[in-house]
């Protein structure tokens, strides 16, 4: 279901309509996704941005955006004089869990401009509106995942969060220690509810609510393979997603010793998968990846300053106030490696792969 505020639409929808964007191209109409016709349009336009494969959709790797899934978003296009898609992009709102409990947040994606329109601000400007409406959604701040920098630096993101990547079979030392899991364990492949279950667990990344479990399982090029005892599912994985995440695993979870168990039969057969998670989730299930090269995660606007402190105020004391926190780089003193307190580290904030849109 797409939620909207009329008025702040208008108020965007004419401030769209009356800017003359390039000389010569004086009106485009700007609106919502919501008949099926411009449905077909942006999905057309997604796909063909995204360079998606003939005869495959974008929504096949994202299918958080498609209308058919109950999330709290909303999708806007620009159209030209002749009602053609031309710009489009979505925002939706959701939890994150954080160490205090559960912050609002938004992600922003789908963001796509039909190639002769490009470079005449569509993107910034459809970005902006999304920006807008979320902030009156009253989030703590608005992520996003993509390259174009000076797009997006100009509307106020940075870069943020901090993952590690490494090579999967790297991971695997313990195979023959002996572990907890049983030997009448199996493998099985495909997302099912159990998966869910387990990943509902989760203490990092979007919360998950019931409503997820249809467009997470929708998800048409990702494999889920899981470790089973009897009806128990005791760990999982999640590989690749088609447009990104090529052979990578990037939702994991489970007890220590059945992932390295799944992780184990997972680098048999493709010895050159990649598995990314977060410092902390690593650090925790994987002791031995300490010390190892961290790559930025997300583009993030802070909103609320004030949530993000009192979000992470557990466990950490900040150097700077509020005022202050105007990137999720902060500088902070804490437990452990972070003691010191001169050092600027990224707050500890970690999406899963899926959770990116
Ligand atoms: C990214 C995209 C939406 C920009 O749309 P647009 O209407 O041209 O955006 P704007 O005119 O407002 O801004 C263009 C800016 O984005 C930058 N940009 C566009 N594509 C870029 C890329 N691949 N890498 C880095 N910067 C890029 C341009 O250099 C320009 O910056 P500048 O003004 O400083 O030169 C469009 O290029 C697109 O559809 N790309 C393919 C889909 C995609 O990758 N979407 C983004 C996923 S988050």
């Amino acid at each position: 279901m797409q939620m909207t505020s009329p008025e702040l639409l208008k108020i965007a929808v004419n401030e769209f309509n009356n800017k003359q964007l390039v000389a010569g191209l004086e009106k485009f109409s700007f609106g919502l996704v919501e008949d099926p016709e411009t449905e077909a349009g942006f999905e057309s336009l997604l796909s063909e941005s995204f360079k998606v494969p003939a005869g495959q959709s974008f929504y096949d790797d994202f299918p958080v955006w498609q209308s058919t899934y109950d999330t709290y978003k909303l999708r806007v296009v620009a159209k030209d004089e002749s009602g053609r898609v031309i710009a489009g992009g979505g925002v939706r709102i959701t939890d994150i869990h954080a160490p205090s409990g559960a912050l609002p947040v938004a992600i922003i994606g789908a963001i796509c401009t039909a190639q002769n329109f490009r470079g005449k601000g569509f993107g910034s400007r459809i970005v902006q509106f999304l920006i807008q409406w979320a902030e009156t959604r009253k989030v703590a701040g608005i992520f996003l995942w993509g390259s174009e920098i000076n797009l997006y630096g100009r509307l106020g993101f940075s870069a943020c969060g901090r993952q590690y990547k490494i090579l999967a079979k790297d991971l695997v030392f313990r195979a023959d220690s002996g572990s907890s899991v049983s030997v009448s364990s199996e493998v099985r492949l495909g997302f099912n509810h159990s998966i869910f279950e387990l990943m509902r667990r989760r203490s990092t990344g979007i919360v998950l609510r019931s409503r997820d479990e249809k467009w997470l399982g929708a998800h048409q090029n990702t494999e889920w393979v899981s470790l089973w005892s009897k009806s128990q599912c005791l760990a999982y994985l999640a590989i690749g997603r088609g447009i990104d995440l090529h052979e990578t695993i990037h939702e994991w979870g489970g007890t220590s010793d059945s992932l390295q168990k799944l992780l184990q039969h997972a680098v048999a057969l493709r010895p050159n998968l990649i598995m990314i998670g977060g410092v902390e989730e690593f650090e925790t299930s994987f002791p031995i990846v300490k010390g190892c090269a961290k790559e930025i995660q997300f583009l993030a606007k802070i909103c609320d300053p004030a949530k993000w402190l009192s979000g992470y105020r557990k466990g950490i004391e900040f150097v700077h106030d509020r005022e202050d926190l105007r990137s999720l780089e902060v500088q902070w003193f804490g437990e452990g490696e972070r003691t010191g307190g001169t050092k600027f580290e990224p707050l500890p904030i970690w999406f899963w792969g899926l959770d990116g849109a």
